[in-house]
C-alpha cells in the first residue's frame, strides 16, 4: 500500500511516499481502507520532532490519527461491527491507504467520508474539555482559540449541552463562531474588558486550545485557577492550570457527533482538502495556525 512517512524529524519535505505492506488489526482493534484522512496539529508536531521526549518515535514513522473509511479486517474481540461497514476513528498513520484504528464509530449515510475524518481528534477532545470543567447547562465557557477543529467542536458539543460560550477569533471568524452557537470576541489585548462587557453574568470556565500567553488572563476572568485547563501549553500548571494531555477512549464521542451531525447539531467545515502525496503542504498550512475547521487529506 502506499503510505506516507518519515526517516527522520525535519521540515514537510522529511515526507515520503512509501510502499509498505498494510498493518495487520490487533485485538480490539480494525483495519479499513482510508477514504480520507483529517490533519491535526500534533502530526507536524511530531514529524518536526518537537515532541521527541514526551512521545518518541520509532523511526521510520507514519503520520496521522484521524481516518474514515470502509473495514477490511477485523481483530480478535471485536464485536457490532464488521467487513464492509463505513467507519470513522482513530488510529495510528492513518495518512495511508490502509490504517488500524482503536476507536470508531459508524459513519451516517448522509456524513461525507472527507467530513467525517475530521471529527475524530477534535470530538474526543472536546468531550474531554467539557467532562474536566464539568460545565453545566447556563454556564458559560470561555474558549481561547475557538474556530480551529478542536474550538469548533467545543462550541457544538457545548451548545448541545445547554452551555452558552464566548469563543476567541479573528474578526473574520466572528459571522463562524455566531453559526456555532458562540459570542464571539478578538483575541489579544484588553480580552478581560471585552469578556466582562459580554458576559455580565461572569464566566464560569474557560479552555486554553490556542493563544500564546492567554492562560493569567483566562484565570483572572474567571477568578479560578480550577476553573481553566489547557490542552496545549505545557508551562500551565506554573498558574495552577491543569493541562489535559492524556487522551481517552474515543467511541462515545464519535457516537454522540455521529448523532448530532444527524440531528443537524455538530460538524466541522473542512477548510481544503490534499492528496496523499501533497500531505506536507496540509503540513505547512496547519502550522501557519489559522485553519477553520479542518485540513482533509483524500484518498483516491
Ligand atoms: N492535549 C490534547 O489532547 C490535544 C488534542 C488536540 C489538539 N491539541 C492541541 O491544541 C491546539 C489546537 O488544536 P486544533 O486542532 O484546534 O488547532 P487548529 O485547528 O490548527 O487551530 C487553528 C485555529 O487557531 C486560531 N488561533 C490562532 N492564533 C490564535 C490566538 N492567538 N488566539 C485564539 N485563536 C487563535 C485560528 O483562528 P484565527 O485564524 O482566527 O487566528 C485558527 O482557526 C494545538 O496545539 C494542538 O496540538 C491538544
Amino acid at each position: 500500500m502506499k503510505a506516507m512517512r518519515f526517516y527522520e524529524y525535519g521540515g514537510p519535505e522529511v515526507l515520503k511516499l512509501d510502499d509498505i505492506e498494510p498493518p495487520q488489526p490487533g485485538p480490539k482493534q480494525i483495519r479499513i481502507a482510508v477514504k480520507a484522512a483529517g490533519v491535526n496539529p500534533i502530526d507536524w508536531k511530531l514529524r518536526a520532532g518537537y515532541m521527541r521526549e514526551m512521545m518518541p518515535l520509532t523511526l521510520p514513522a507514519g503520520t496521522g490519527y484521524d481516518a474514515a473509511g470502509i473495514v477490511d479486517a477485523v481483530g480478535k474481540d471485536v464485536t457490532g461491527v464488521a467487513v464492509g461497514d463505513a467507519v470513522f476513528g482513530r488510529g495510528q498513520a492513518t495518512m495511508a491507504e490502509y490504517a488500524v484504528l482503536h476507536d470508531w464509530a459508524h459513519k451516517p449515510d448522509t456524513l461525507s467520508f472527507t467530513t467525517a475524518a475530521a471529527f475524530p481528534v477534535a470530538a474526543e477532545t472536546a468531550g474531554r474539555i467539557i467532562d474536566a470543567l464539568a460545565v453545566k447547562a447556563g454556564d458559560t465557557l470561555l474558549v481561547s482559540g475557538a474556530a480551529g477543529g478542536v474550538g469548533s467542536a467545543v462550541l457544538q458539543l457545548a451548545r448541545a449541552s445547554g452551555i452558552r460560550t464566548i469563543g476567541t477569533a479573528s474578526a473574520a471568524k466572528h459571522a463562524y463562531l455566531r453559526s456555532l452557537g458562540a459570542v464571539p470576541t478578538t483575541y489579544g489585548p484588553g480580552l478581560t474588558e471585552r469578556i466582562a462587557a459580554l458576559a455580565v453574568d461572569g464566566v464560569q470556565a474557560a479552555v486554553h486550545i490556542v493563544g500564546d500567553g492567554v492562560i493569567p488572563e483566562l484565570v483572572a476572568i474567571t477568578g479560578d485557577p480550577s476553573r481553566v485547563v489547557s490542552i496545549s501549553d505545557v508551562q500551565a500548571p506554573q498558574y495552577g492550570v491543569r493541562t489535559l494531555f492524556q487522551d481517552g477512549d474515543a467511541t462515545a464521542a464519535l457516537e454522540r457527533v455521529a448523532a448530532l451531525y444527524v440531528a443537524g447539531g455538530f460538524t466541522l467545515p473542512v477548510e481544503r482538502t490534499f492528496k496523499l502525496a501533497e500531505l506536507g503542504a496540509a503540513h505547512d498550512l496547519s502550522a501557519q495556525g489559522h485553519v477553520s475547521g479542518r485540513l482533509v487529506v483524500v484518498i483516491d
